[in-house]
């Protein structure tokens, strides 16, 4: 039972974009919800039929932070340069993005008397330590400024934390996938690539022998994780958002391809360059919380596939 039982104002930095939309879309009509984007990947359209106050500026931009946070008792900071490749191109930007725009966000917060702030951070993190699953206690290995900058927010959060400045909670989301996944980006994930193909009937490109494994999580679980641990003030520090199951990219494209009833072929490329082998979580740390997963990997992908988007 979530302790939140009033109306609260929520405010969702990167909203408009393929997390953010589903965070959205959990809280219609239990939030007066406000949505701070720049529309730098996110699109307008991911908030079609969503009742929200959208706001179209940057985190890098004080004074409409200061407009956006008033009144807001909790926080969604989701907004970021989300690309692990282009953070290797772009490390000044990435660290203006996803360091200073947190900490303006935090500020803001803190200035306005805002409840709680949560953070999305990544198991990039983990980087290539080998250790599985991935424990919220092992050591970080961030390999690029991407992950640096998500460890670097984590520790910002648990200062304001332990200040007793601003609530915080972090949230290291593994491989989400789900409805409005942008296939088209040039990074697109497995899923949502795989998807586009097996429905074109064309071949499905696997990076490597396939054999690499991840932990892949429906985006409805990630919103409703990101919920939780917002409602929950004794959900405060860094946790681990995957559903501990692993499964081959080789398994995934074949699940995808049954689920669509595609005839597409599988082709073998390349290992990409820096891609991990393994990656699973330990997500007990939330689950003793009392937060459960509406989906698994399987039901998931029968979700997606069943979804118009
Ligand atoms: N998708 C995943 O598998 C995954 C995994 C780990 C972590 N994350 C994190 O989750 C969050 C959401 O990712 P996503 O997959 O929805 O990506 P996304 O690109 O769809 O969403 C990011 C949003 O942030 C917005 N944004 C970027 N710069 C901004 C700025 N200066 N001011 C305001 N808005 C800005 C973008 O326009 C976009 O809408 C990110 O912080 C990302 O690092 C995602």
């Amino acid at each position: 039972m979530s302790t939140l039982e009033r109306y609260m104002k929520i405010l969702i930095t990167g909203g408009s974009g393929f997390i953010g939309s589903h965070l959205v879309a959990r809280y219609q009509g239990r939030a007066e919800i406000v949505v701070l984007d720049n529309l730098r990947t996110g699109k307008r359209e991911n908030l079609a039929g969503f009742d929200c106050q959208f706001v179209e500026g940057s985190i890098l931009d004080v004074k409409i932070l200061d407009q956006v946070m008033s009144g807001v008792d909790l926080v969604f900071h989701l907004a970021a340069l989300v690309s692990v490749a282009e953070s290797m191109e772009q490390p000044l930007e990435t660290v203006a993005l996803n360091v200073t725009g947190l900490l303006n966000v935090l500020e803001a917060a803190r200035r306005h008397g805002a409840r709680k702030l949560v953070f999305a951070s990544s198991a990039a993190v983990y980087g290539e330590n080998p250790t599985q699953p991935k424990v919220e206690t092992q050591t970080p290995d961030p390999r690029s400024p991407y992950a640096v900058t998500k460890l670097d927010g984590e520790y910002y959060c648990a200062i304001y934390e332990r200040q007793g400045w601003l609530s915080t909670a972090c949230l290291r989301f593994f491989n989400v996938f789900g409805p409005r996944q942008d296939p088209a980006s040039a990074y697109a994930a497995a899923v949502a690539a795989f998807l586009d193909k097996a429905r074109r009937g064309e071949t499905m490109s696997i990076h490597g022998d396939g054999g690499q494994t991840r932990d892949f999580i429906h985006v409805a679980d990630i919103a409703s994780a990101l919920a939780f641990v917002g409602e929950h003030p004794e959900a405060t520090g860094v946790f681990n958002a995957g559903y501990g199951n692993a499964i081959t990219i080789l398994e995934l494209a074949e699940k995808i391809r049954d689920a669509v009833g595609s005839s597409s072929a599988l082709e073998f490329s390349p290992p990409r360059l820096g891609d991990i082998r393994h990656s699973t979580s330990d997500p007990s740390r939330l689950f003793s919380l009392g937060w459960k997963p509406t989906y698994d990997v399987v039901s998931g992908i029968a979700n997606l596939v069943a979804a118009k988007n």
